[in-house]
């Protein structure tokens, strides 16, 4: 369900933090005391409406906060799987040559958003993270290829680590979109994340004279508004979707977008 658009919801940093810090990157209430069989190993299945078809998503929750999925990857789902309804989405998924589209996700954790997209849009989607999260990502590509396939998508997997300059490369800059959900969560991750959104978003993109980060994200912490006051200088960022607040929380997930600002702008801004 979606609520009516705040301003600056993201800038309100004279309030206290929205979710107890400790709490808000542990497990949901039902996986906090887990059997060791759940510890281990939990598949979640999601069903993807508008091409009627369900993707697994493996999580490995004992091995910490990659390998599990987290509240903005389900919104940025849903707004994915109303493509054709009435998603704020809709104008990003265009190219003017009519060919798929080109998708980079950022800390795609277990894969779900990348790999829902690849299969609803149809898109050739490049899903990222820290290397040692990979394994994980390869094995929900791969237990999803049929049904991306079939829906004329691909995902491909690769390392990249916010902030380092071999991995940017590494990915190309061939991209009509960016995604990411949850990635703000760290203070000491701010700046790698701004430093990659600088790379794809005000380096040479290929495909698009304008490239968009679409970023879902659950506030936790006032902080966080450090990160949008950074981004602010280098980019547009504009409120596309909020959802109702859920579980006890008083804010719901937020989904912006992230567009460059003119050269001229942010020439005196450090890189
Ligand atoms: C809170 S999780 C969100 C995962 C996934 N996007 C989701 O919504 O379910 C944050 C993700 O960012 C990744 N991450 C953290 N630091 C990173 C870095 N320096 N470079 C790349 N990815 C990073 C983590 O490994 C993790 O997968």
């Amino acid at each position: 369900m979606s609520t009516p658009i705040p301003n600056n919801v993201d800038d309100d940093d004279s309030d206290v933090d929205i979710i107890n810090p400790f709490t808000s990157l542990m497990l949901p209430p039902q996986q906090q005391q887990p059997s060791d069989k759940q510890q281990l190993l939990e598949n979640k299945y999601y069903k993807l409406k508008s091409i009627k078809s369900n993707i697994v998503i493996r999580q490995l929750p004992s091995q910490g906060l990659s390998f599990q999925l987290w509240p903005a990857a389900t919104t940025l789902v849903t707004l994915l799987d109303n493509h054709g309804i009435n998603s704020p989405l809709v104008p990003l998924f265009k190219t003017q040559e009519n060919r798929p589209l080109d998708i980079l996700e950022l800390g795609s954790g277990t894969g779900l958003v990348g790999i829902a997209a690849a299969a609803l849009l149809g898109a050739n989607v490049t899903i990222t993270d820290l290397p040692h999260v990979l394994p994980n990502l390869h094995f929900n590509a791969e237990a999803n290829s049929e049904v991306v396939g079939v829906n004329g998508g691909k995902v491909s997997v690769a390392a990249l680590s916010w902030g380092d300059v071999d991995h940017m490369e590494g990915v190309g800059r061939e991209f009509d979109l960016i995604l990411g959900s949850d990635v703000v969560y760290h203070d000491h991750l701010y700046e790698p994340l701004i430093k990659t959104l600088r790379f794809f978003l005000l380096g040479n993109n290929t495909n698009k004279e304008v490239l968009v980060f679409v970023m879902a994200h659950l506030k936790r912490w006032k902080k966080e508004s450090a990160f949008f006051k950074m981004a602010r200088k280098l980019f547009d960022v504009q409120v596309m979707h909020t959802d109702s607040p859920s579980n006890g929380s008083r804010v719901g997930v937020v989904v912006y977008q992230f567009v460059g600002k003119a050269a001229s702008n942010v020439n005196s801004v450090p890189s």
